[in-house]
């Protein structure tokens, strides 16, 4: 899309993250396997990831795949990994363009548990993709949000017990510098489509001054004026982080 095209937005958040929910639902609506909700689910993530870009939102992070979902059938799990590795090539294939575009691209989540290639091409994409920093791409695969403080707090637990400081000097800084979003700004909106009004373990440290935008919507039919339709809310929202 051309620049001239796009909308403009008075205030534009800097990191908006997303979860993309609601694909089974979708799916059976229309009397396909849920798995067909996922696939579309997919193409709506890059066209949204591209369009978010385009717009000039510098951090984005969606929610794909959580600690949770690992207790779905085993059918759709291996689908949604299939899915996984699908857009992992293309990612790979497209790495000139992604340079172009400026895309810094981090899973986040937890590595125990996952497929060994699709860990190895995560690290590829990362790799080819980490010294871009005009838009940085989360993707949140096997991520829960009480694992990642968890995480953090392991880390600065071996520093307590190397001696390397001391347990008083444990503040809300380092929590944030060891948790998977170290160095990012927390995520001023959180979207979640499918008329669900929870954050299912996402961002749990990160959302404490997040702003939210719901919808009935399902994630596989969420457009570009949707993505607008929260943009603009959003730039009308007051935020006082406690002042006034
Ligand atoms: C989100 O859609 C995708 C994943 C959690 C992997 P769902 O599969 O949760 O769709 P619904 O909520 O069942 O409709
Ligand atoms: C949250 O959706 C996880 C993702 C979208 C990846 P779920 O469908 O798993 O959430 P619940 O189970 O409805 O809370
Ligand atoms: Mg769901």
């Amino acid at each position: 899309m051309e620049k001239a095209e796009l909308p403009h937005f008075d205030v534009l958040p800097q990191h908006v993250a997303i979860i993309m929910d609601g694909n089974g639902r979708w799916a059976k609506s229309r009397n396909l396997p849920r798995t067909e909700g996922h696939k579309v689910g997919g193409r709506v993530f890059r066209m949204i990831c591209d369009y978010a870009a385009d717009l000039g939102i510098k951090y984005l992070t969606f929610y794909a795949f959580s600690t949770e979902n690992w207790k779905r059938p085993q059918q759709e799990v291996d689908a949604i990994m299939d899915l996984f590795r699908d857009y992992l090539f293309e990612m790979e294939d497209r790495k000139a363009e992604n340079e172009e575009r400026g895309y810094n691209i981090r899973f986040i989540g937890e590595k125990t548990g996952m497929p060994e290639d699709i860990l190895n091409l995560f690290g590829t994409v990362e790799g080819d993709s980490e010294k871009q920093n005009k838009t940085h791409i989360n993707i949140a695969v096997n991520y829960g949000g009480r694992k990642e403080i968890v995480h953090s707090v392991k880390e600065i637990a071996l520093k307590v017990a190397a001696g390397e400081i001391s347990a008083d000097d444990i503040n809300e800084e380092m929590i944030s510098d060891n948790i998977y979003t170290a160095g990012q700004p927390d995520p001023d909106l959180i979207i979640r489509p499918s008329g669900e009004y929870r954050l299912s373990n996402f961002l749990t440290w990160q959302s404490a001054y997040s702003e939210f935008w719901y919808s009935d919507i399902l994630w596989p039919d969420f457009t570009k004026e949707d993505f607008n339709k929260a943009l603009e809310e959003y730039s009308k929202r007051h935020r006082r982080f406690g002042g006034i």
